[in-house]
């Protein structure tokens, strides 16, 4: 199909969610390099949108799909034993802070498991606490309760009033905010380590730390989103440990599955264990399918330390980044490779990452006018490079 064939039955046949998109349908890869349906090739700084850290076309994800569909077994229900499954729990818990995982099939619905989670461990008790205190500019998916605890007004006006009760937001890095609005009846704190739509804006370490602090002091649980910072991206395999932050709860998504859908609520024995038979599921979440291709990813990720790797590109990328001479350019912020360039007013970031997919690169924005940048891991010096060169030509055409 050409793509004004694919553009015309989107347009009749899509739900409109998605508006007009960029003019491109990408059909193969390798690599960092995307094919489109007409040839052309492109750099991918963006990895479809923090998901395909290992890129595309990576043989530990490909052999393991492969295999997985050539033992016929692609899904049974969680009725049977599953055994990648326990063995991506193992390993996930082998390497972060938690005791036990549950998969399901998304970023937001792990976000959802958690809420769920922190509110069962205090029903378990007895106790009313039911409140979740999110961030304003947050960004925790688009189920209703998800959409409740994502702090942008435009996502939520549709949808009110907002479900579940009890969910509110506080400005971001404001720890007297959010001790004002924690109180005898909040369950949890949910959190990114990093705001990645809503700007690439990190949290600074004494607000995370007292984060921690103030959750110890008032009993609330902690739950960090890592949804698009885990998995390595941001030089760490989580990005908490950067931070010498321990949450309760913690969510992982996009990169886990290196592009096949899969996501994970992770927790402390002492919050799982209010858990008990029937007080969660999912027909789909940890099938046999998604578990295989996520178990072989994350252990080829660990294994080629891919969080050092991303820690030492990124940090190199950064710098080139920031050495751009441009009016355009207020700040370059982010960890490792998950990095925001905030553009100044005078050039949309819309604007600017259609004219770098022309000039053969893919590079993502984010709210507050950000160009942002999460290559796959496995992106070499030379590629970030020639991106750096084109971001800095494509100003310069604009100065
Ligand atoms: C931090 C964070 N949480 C949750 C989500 C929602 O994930 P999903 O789109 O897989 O439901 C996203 C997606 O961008 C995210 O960045």
């Amino acid at each position: 199909m050409t793509l004004s064939e694919i553009k015309a039955l989107d347009a009749a046949h899509f739900l409109g969610v998605f508006g007009e998109r960029n003019p491109v349908c990408f059909v193969r890869g390798e690599g960092c390099t995307l094919t489109d349906q007409d040839g052309r090739t492109y750099t991918d700084l963006f990895a479809g949108i923090a998901v395909n850290a290992l890129g595309y076309g990576h043989p530990a994800v490909t052999q393991a799909l492969i295999a997985q569909a050539q033992a016929g077994v692609l899904h049974t229900s969680n009725l049977y034993y599953v055994e990648p499954q326990a063995k991506l729990a193992a390993l996930l818990c082998a390497h972060t802070f938690a005791d036990r995982a549950f998969f399901g099939n998304s970023g937001a619905e792990a976000n959802e498991g958690a809420i769920k989670l922190a509110r069962k461990y205090f029903y378990a008790q007895g106790s009313g606490r039911y409140k979740i205190v999110s961030a304003h500019h947050s960004f925790h998916g688009r189920t209703l309760a998800t959409v409740a605890a994502t702090g942008h007004a435009h996502y939520q006006a549709p949808y009110l009033p907002l479900l579940p009760h009890g969910v509110t937001q506080v400005p971001y890095n404001d720890l007297d905010a959010l001790a004002a609005a924690v109180d005898g009846e909040t369950a949890a704190v949910l959190l990114e380590p990093i705001q990645g739509e809503g700007g690439v804006v990190p949290a600074e370490p004494e607000y995370l730390r007292g984060v921690r602090r103030l959750c110890d002091e008032t009993g609330a649980l902690l739950i960090l989103d890592e949804v698009q910072t885990g998995v390595c991206r941001t030089g760490s395999f989580y990005c908490y440990e950067q931070y010498g932050v321990t949450p309760d709860i913690m969510t992982s998504a996009k990169g886990l599955g290196c592009g096949f859908p899969i996501g994970a609520v992770l927790a402390t024995e002492k919050v799982a264990s209010a858990i008990a038979p029937g007080d969660h599921g999912s027909t789909f979440g940890g099938n046999t399918l998604a578990c295989a291709v996520s178990l072989a990813a994350v252990t080829e990720l660990l294994s080629g330390d891919y969080a050092a790797r991303a820690a030492r590109l990124g940090e190199r990328f950064k710098a080139q980044l920031s050495a751009i001479d441009s009016p355009f350019i207020a700040q370059v912020r982010g960890m490792g490779l998950l990095l925001g360039v905030q553009l100044t007013d005078a050039l949309p970031a819309a604007t600017l990452s259609r004219a770098l997919l022309a000039r053969g690169f893919v590079a993502g924005t984010a709210s507050g006018n950000v160009l942002r940048l999460a290559p796959p891991l496995v992106i070499t010096e030379a590629e970030l490079d020639a991106f750096t060169d084109a971001l800095r030509a494509e100003l310069a055409s604009r100065a």
